[in-house]
C-alpha cells in the first residue's frame, strides 16, 4: 500500500521544493528592486513640511546665500539648519500676516523649533563631513542638484555607496575652483580633465584612501 503512495508524495515534495525555490527567487528580485526604488532610497521624494519653504524663491530669486541659513557648511560635518530666528529677521518685517507663515510665527512665539522633514539622510553607520568636501572644491550641486530651482526640496541622487564611490574614484572630474562651489548651475567645462588635475594638486587631495579605505566612511 505504502508503495502506491510514494510517487505521489514525491511529486508533492518536489512541488513544495520548487515553490519554495521560486518564491525565494521572486523575493530576491523584489528586495533588489525595492532597495533601488525611491521608496527606500528617499530619492526624488518630497516630504510634507511645517510650511512650504521654497529654495527656488529664497536662494534662487531672492539670491540669499546658502550660508545665511546653513551656517556651518564650510566649517563642520553638518551643514546646520536655520533656527526660526533666522526666518524672523525678514518675516517679522515682510509678509507678516501671510497664512503660510503662521507656523513660523507660532514657532517663534512659543519658542518651539520647526520640525523639518529630511529628504536625504545617510544611515548611522556612514560618516560624512561637509567642510571636507566644500573646502576642497566639491560644490553643493554635485550632491544636492540645483537647489535654486526647487520649490519644495527633494534629493536627486540616492546617497548610496555607489554614489559616493563614483566620485571618490576620480574626484578630478568634479573638482571646481573655490569660487564655483556655491554655483548651482556649474557644469564641468570642456577642459575639466586639465583643470581637475591642477585642482587636485592645489587642494592637496590624496586620492589613495578615498576609494579603498573602508574606514574613510565606516569608522
Ligand atoms: C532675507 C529675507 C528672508 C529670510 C531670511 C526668509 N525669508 Fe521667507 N520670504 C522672503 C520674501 C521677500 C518672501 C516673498 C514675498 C513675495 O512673494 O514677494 C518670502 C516668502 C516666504 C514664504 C511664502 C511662500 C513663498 O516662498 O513665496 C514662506 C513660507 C517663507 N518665506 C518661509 C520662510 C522660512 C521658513 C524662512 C526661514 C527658514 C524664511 N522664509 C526666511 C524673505 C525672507
Ligand atoms: C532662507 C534660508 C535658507 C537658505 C538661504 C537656503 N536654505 Fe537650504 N534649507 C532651509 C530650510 C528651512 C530647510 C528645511 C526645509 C526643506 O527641506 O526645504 C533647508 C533644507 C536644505 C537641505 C536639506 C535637504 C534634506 O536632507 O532634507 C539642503 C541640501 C539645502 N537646504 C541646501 C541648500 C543650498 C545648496 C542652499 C543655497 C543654494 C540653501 N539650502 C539655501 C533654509 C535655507
Ligand atoms: C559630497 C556630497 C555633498 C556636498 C558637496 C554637499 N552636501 Fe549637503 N549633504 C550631503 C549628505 C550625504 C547629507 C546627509 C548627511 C547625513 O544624513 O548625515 C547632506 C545634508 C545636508 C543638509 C542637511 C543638514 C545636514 O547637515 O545633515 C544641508 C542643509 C546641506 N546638506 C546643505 C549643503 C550645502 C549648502 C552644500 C554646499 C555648500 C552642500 N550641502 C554640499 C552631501 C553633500
Ligand atoms: C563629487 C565628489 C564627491 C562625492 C559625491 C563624495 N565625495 Fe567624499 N570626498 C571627495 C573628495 C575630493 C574628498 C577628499 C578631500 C580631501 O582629502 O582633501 C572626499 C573626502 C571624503 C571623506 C574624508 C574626510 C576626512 O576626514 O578625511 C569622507 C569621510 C567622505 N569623503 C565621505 C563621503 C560620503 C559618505 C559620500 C557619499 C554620501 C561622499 N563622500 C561623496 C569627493 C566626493
Ligand atoms: C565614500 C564613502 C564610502 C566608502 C569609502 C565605503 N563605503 Fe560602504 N557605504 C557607504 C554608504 C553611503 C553606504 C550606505 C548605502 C545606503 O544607504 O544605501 C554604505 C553601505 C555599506 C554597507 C551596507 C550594505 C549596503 O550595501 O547597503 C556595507 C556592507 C559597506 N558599505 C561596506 C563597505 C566596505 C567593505 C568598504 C571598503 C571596501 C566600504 N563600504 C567603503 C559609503 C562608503
Amino acid at each position: 500500500m505504502s508503495q502506491l503512495f510514494q510517487p505521489r508524495a514525491d511529486a508533492i515534495f518536489r512541488f513544495v521544493l520548487w515553490t519554495a525555490f521560486l518564491g525565494a527567487v521572486v523575493a530576491l528580485f523584489v528586495a533588489e528592486g525595492l532597495s533601488h526604488s525611491s521608496y527606500l532610497t528617499g530619492r526624488n521624494i518630497i516630504q510634507p513640511q511645517p510650511t512650504e519653504f521654497s529654495h527656488q524663491h529664497h536662494a534662487g530669486e531672492l539670491g540669499i546665500d546658502c550660508r545665511y541659513c546653513h551656517t556651518t557648511v564650510q566649517t563642520a560635518a553638518s551643514a546646520g539648519m536655520p533656527p526660526t530666528h533666522t526666518c524672523m529677521t525678514c518675516h517679522s518685517q515682510i509678509w507678516t500676516n501671510a497664512r503660510m507663515l503662521a507656523p513660523v510665527r507660532d514657532s517663534y512665539a512659543n519658542n518651539t523649533p520647526l520640525v523639518w522633514q529630511r529628504v536625504g539622510r545617510l544611515p548611522e553607520y556612514v560618516y560624512f563631513n561637509h567642510s571636507v568636501h566644500v573646502d576642497n572644491g566639491i560644490g553643493c550641486s554635485s550632491c544636492h542638484g540645483d537647489m535654486t530651482r526647487m520649490q519644495m526640496t527633494w534629493q536627486p541622487h540616492a546617497f548610496s555607496m555607489d554614489f559616493c564611490l563614483s566620485c571618490h574614484q576620480a574626484p578630478q572630474n568634479y573638482l571646481r575652483p573655490q569660487s564655483k562651489v556655491f554655483d548651482m548651475q556649474w557644469q564641468p567645462p570642456a577642459n575639466q580633465q586639465e583643470i581637475g588635475d591642477k585642482l587636485l594638486k592645489q587642494y592637496h587631495i590624496n586620492t589613495s584612501g578615498l576609494l579603498s579605505d573602508c574606514s574613510t566612511c565606516h569608522r
